[in-house]
């Protein structure tokens, strides 16, 4: 969603700052802007559409210089995409310009106070009563001032502000919402996430959530509410700054696709000692436990859809999944003894934050899948297992996803293992049979140029149903997710067995339907939901297990898989399908990493 980046140095900002919206663009946006200061001086433009766009405005702008400034890419949210709803947002006297993410929830009740007091407002913005706030309130303290606002405001907020008064200061605030401080040499910077500044530094300082930083080119400062200095540790980034970067591929998602085999070694082989499970991160006693409850959205929930069979297969608990955007309303019957697991790929997805708030007021401990490291769920949850993926820059998650499952794999084997559920000689097979998975995902990438060709055959279908059967169902639907997002093709997943109850009348002359056919056990099954819709005209495009003979009868074009033990099949079967969304999408002439409507991080309930 919105993206923030702040620079204070000794050298030109707005370069550094348009470079940092690039990098941000990826999380989704509609509009940009950027403010500069140069001594008591604050300038900005902002406006609709690309990054690209404001370049063009910003570098032919002479007015726009200093060392020191703030940019935004805004996802609207209150007010539509305009210039004047962009950020920053300026006090009428121009000694204040912010920028911001979240959403301020009372922003109606301060704005109508603010109209009282004759403040008159320019944008349809919630965020526009911050700099208004900031501009009424202020005495010549800043940090007082920024401490007495944040204390009216309810809601979310990531918050960047530069004050005439203060020239080469850059001020940071946050709730909820990410922030992170760069540290560089004789510059520091602050933004919504690293990828902003990495190219410039990889130590970062973690702003929590009710803390404050004044930030100059040579120092940070971080004080709380009651403006004390708060000491913060520096923590460094590990990766580089080429994972950030398409390295020759057209698009991140195919780089992301391609990384698959190293992100699944990163996230597995750390965690085999002895030829068994570990979790060095987890000290639970799964005894405890009379149910698991997995909640998460989209991908993250479909990778928990397959962590559900495969849990409860191994464990002999009782697992459910439930969307975390639709948990809290449910009045869940969650308690001390239910293990709550969430996954999130960014860490900071708002229906997950909020289904984990509401599994707590309920007692329960609470495990989260993260990928990025500090983000708000990690620090939310009891228990963070990190998948290691590494930067994902695509909207669409590949990596991320398979990641997840490997770690749902991985925590049903060990969770198995703890209940006494399988002997030590199960425990290290099971074990062995996760170890081998990078090396599948690498040889199932091998069908990249087989892939494409069919997605050169099919990319023109208005609709594509995916089916399968248990485990291959919970893949099936996310195959069906990644096709559309990128491609913007109606698609649908069904458990196959379901077709005959009612969505089989869809099925029609030359109708794609896409089957996955992995869990051999129920190969016969899906092989006669094949034949039902070949019956009714479709195309069948089957992904089968490499050594299957029979599927070539039935199915119109045949995608083989390497074989993997048939729990795990799902981080295989997988990438084909990804492939396949990518092609599609590619010949749909599609904004493949930036997909319409979409961002990266769901910030927002
Ligand atoms: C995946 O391709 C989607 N963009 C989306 O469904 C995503 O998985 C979902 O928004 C959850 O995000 P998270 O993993 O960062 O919490």
């Amino acid at each position: 969603m919105c993206g923030i980046i702040g620079f204070s140095g000794k050298t030109d900002a707005k370069s550094i700052i348009l470079d940092g919206l690039k990098r941000l663009e990826y999380r989704g946006y509609d509009s940009a802007g950027i403010a500069l200061q140069k001594d008591n001086t604050i300038n900005m433009v902002k406006t609709t559409g690309k990054v690209d766009n404001l370049v063009k405005i910003a570098e032919s702008n002479k007015n726009l210089v200093g060392n020191c400034g703030i940019g935004h890419t805004r996802w609207a949210t209150h007010g539509v995409p305009s210039d004047v709803n962009a950020h920053p947002h300026m006090s009428s006297d121009g000694k204040f310009a912010i920028v911001h993410n979240g959403i301020i929830e009372n922003h109606a009740e301060i704005k109508k106070s603010l109209i009282d007091k004759g403040i008159k407002f320019l944008s349809e913005t919630d965020t526009e009563v911050i700099v208004q706030l900031l501009d009424y309130y202020y005495d010549g303290d800043i940090k007082k001032t920024l401490a007495k606002i944040s204390s009216m405001l309810e809601g979310s907020y990531a918050l960047g502000v530069l004050c005439a008064d203060f020239p080469g200061s850059i001020f940071a605030a946050k709730v909820s919402s990410p922030l992170i401080i760069g540290v560089g040499a004789g510059e520091n910077y602050f933004a919504s996430d690293i990828t902003a500044f990495i190219s410039h530094t990889k130590n970062v300082i973690d702003l929590d959530d009710g803390e404050f930083a004044e930030i100059t080119a040579d120092r940070v400062s971080v004080f709380d509410h009651n403006l004390r200095d708060i000491k913060k540790e520096e923590r460094k980034i590990t990766w580089d700054v080429a994972a950030a970067e398409k390295s020759g591929y057209e698009h991140f998602m195919l780089k992301e696709i391609m990384e698959q085999p190293g992100a699944l070694k990163a996230t597995i082989e750390p965690r085999i000692k002895d030829g068994r499970v570990s979790f060095d991160e987890l000290n639970i006693d799964m005894k405890k436990y009379d149910r698991i409850l997995i909640t998460a959205c989209g991908s993250a929930y479909y990778a928990g859809c397959v962590g559900r069979d495969v849990i409860e297969k191994l464990c002999r608990l009782h697992v459910h999944t439930e969307v975390a955007s639709e948990l809290r309303y449910r009045d869940p019957m969650i308690d001390e003894k239910t293990l709550v697991m969430v996954i999130s790929q960014s860490g900071e997805t708002a229906d997950t934050i909020a289904a984990i708030k509401e599994a707590k007021n309920k007692n329960a401990d609470v495990v989260a899948i993260v990928n990025v490291v500090g983000s708000t769920i990690a620090k939310l949850a009891d228990y963070t297992i990190y998948t290691w993926a590494g930067p994902e820059i695509a909207v669409a998650t590949t990596k991320g996803y398979t990641t997840q499952v490997a770690v749902l794999y991985m925590f049903a084997v060990w969770a198995a293992g703890k209940l006494g559920r399988i002997d030590d000689k199960k425990l290290k097979e099971l074990t062995n049979d996760i170890k081998i998975l990078p090396e599948r995902a690498q040889r199932t990438l091998d069908l990249n140029t087989r892939v494409k060709k069919l997605a050169d055959k099919y990319y023109s279908k208005q609709s594509i149903f995916f089916i399968g059967r248990y485990l291959d169902y919970a893949v099936c639907l996310e195959g069906s997710l990644k096709l559309k997002e990128i491609s913007y093709i109606h698609s649908e997943a069904y458990a196959a067995g379901e077709l005959k109850h009612g969505t089989i009348a869809l099925i029609e002359d030359g109708r794609l339907v896409v089957s996955v056919c992995c869990y051999e056990p129920l190969l016969d099954k899906i092989i006669s939901n094949i034949q039902q819709v070949k019956a009714r005209g479709a195309q069948v495009l089957a992904l089968a297990i490499e050594g299957n003979k029979k599927i070539f009868a039935e199915a119109d074009d045949v995608l083989l898989v390497p074989k993997a033990n048939e729990l795990f099949m799902a981080a295989v079967e997988i990438i084909p399908l990804q492939l396949f969304a990518y092609y599609v999408a590619k010949n749909n002439h599609c904004d493949i990493d930036k997909p319409k409507n979409l961002a990266k991080s769901v910030t927002v309930e």
